[in-house]
């Protein structure tokens, strides 16, 4: 085996992917880029230092682009939040990935890009643009985080682990995202049904409530430490871990919309399945009306936000 991820951004996001990579066992060669050369081998350096208490031996580096360019998988972490509305960083995003990514490809580079950078869904096309690789091989982290949070949300509000709960968040990693609750379920009992049939221990579960709880629990995160990290970076690591092993999961990340839910030519947050070239198809969940409604809106907000950038 010789599963290499280079790391584009070895700030909190791409060192937290590092590591959740490492403390999984998901890859055997991580190699750091960063225009801070110092802080990519101090990361490397950090990483190399969990080789004692990890499942299998690794080697984590600090290296140019056309290292990067001989990995089997890029994550793009560069960037930052600068606030509340992720959409903010659209420019600044676009200006590291036009300069970057023909240059990671002039190295030959032939692999799958994982995009984090945000606004992710757009960045996601950027990519994909830039590299002109196929739509398959560059995916997103899109709505996974957003789907995993809608979990841990609902987990809290029903009293149910959350790995008990299936629950889709769709649409941009961002505000107008979806929290799908008409198909969120406990081991396949409908959660709506679970509600109904309990009444006494679900009355006070309030969806709009949890839905403005999932939307904003990104900011709730880094208001107090200015950035997220171990949410992403298992997000990150599930991602590679699923190309990696050919695991065929379905997985919400964001992919490139050809029609399915009613709309294209996108990238989005969607459940799809992953495996060794990277999405092999959309899995279509069904929507109820304001669901379908909701996610038209949030296509639209990309879809206007590419437009900004003449791509
Ligand atoms: C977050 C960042 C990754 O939602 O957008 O934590």
């Amino acid at each position: 085996m010789n599963n290499k991820v280079g790391i584009i951004g070895a700030g909190h996001v791409g060192s937290h992917c590092a590591y959740a990579m490492l403390i999984q066992g998901v890859c055997d060669k991580i190699i750091f880029y960063d225009v801070n050369k110092q802080r990519a081998v101090s990361q490397a350096l950090d990483c190399m230092d969990t080789l004692s208490f990890i499942p299998h031996r690794a080697e984590i580096t600090a290296g140019e682009l056309k290292d990067i360019a001989e990995c089997d998988i890029v994550v793009i972490s560069v960037g930052g939040i600068q606030s509340e509305d992720r959409m903010s960083e659209l420019y600044s995003s676009h200006d590291i990935i036009k300069e970057i990514v023909p240059k990671i490809m002039e190295c030959g580079f032939n692999g799958i890009f994982v995009v984090i950078t945000n606004p992710v869904d757009i960045v996601t096309y950027m990519v994909q643009k830039y590299s002109g690789l196929p739509h398959c091989r560059v995916i997103g982290t899109g709505t996974g985080l957003d789907s995993a949070r809608f979990q841990r949300i609902l987990s809290t509000e029903i009293n149910i682990n959350s790995q008990s709960i299936q629950g889709w968040v769709i649409g941009e990693h961002g505000n107008s995202q979806v929290p799908l609750f008409s198909s969120a379920s406990v081991n396949g009992k409908l959660l709506t049904e679970l509600i109904k049939e309990n009444p006494d221990k679900f009355s006070n579960i309030n969806f709009e409530k949890i839905e403005e709880k999932v939307v904003g629990a990104g900011w709730d995160i880094y208001i107090g430490k200015n950035s997220t990290e171990f949410g992403i970076g298992c997000t990150c690591a599930k991602l590679v871990r699923a190309v990696f092993h050919d695991e065929k999961t379905v997985l919400p990340c964001s992919a490139f919309l050809r029609g399915e839910y009613k709309n294209s030519g996108i990238y989005t947050g969607v459940p799809a399945v992953v495996g060794k070239n990277g999405v092999e198809y959309i899995v279509k969940i069904s929507l109820n009306e304001k669901e379908q409604a909701k996610f038209n809106m949030s296509c639209k907000v990309i879809k206007e936000n590419i437009k900004k950038l003449n791509l």
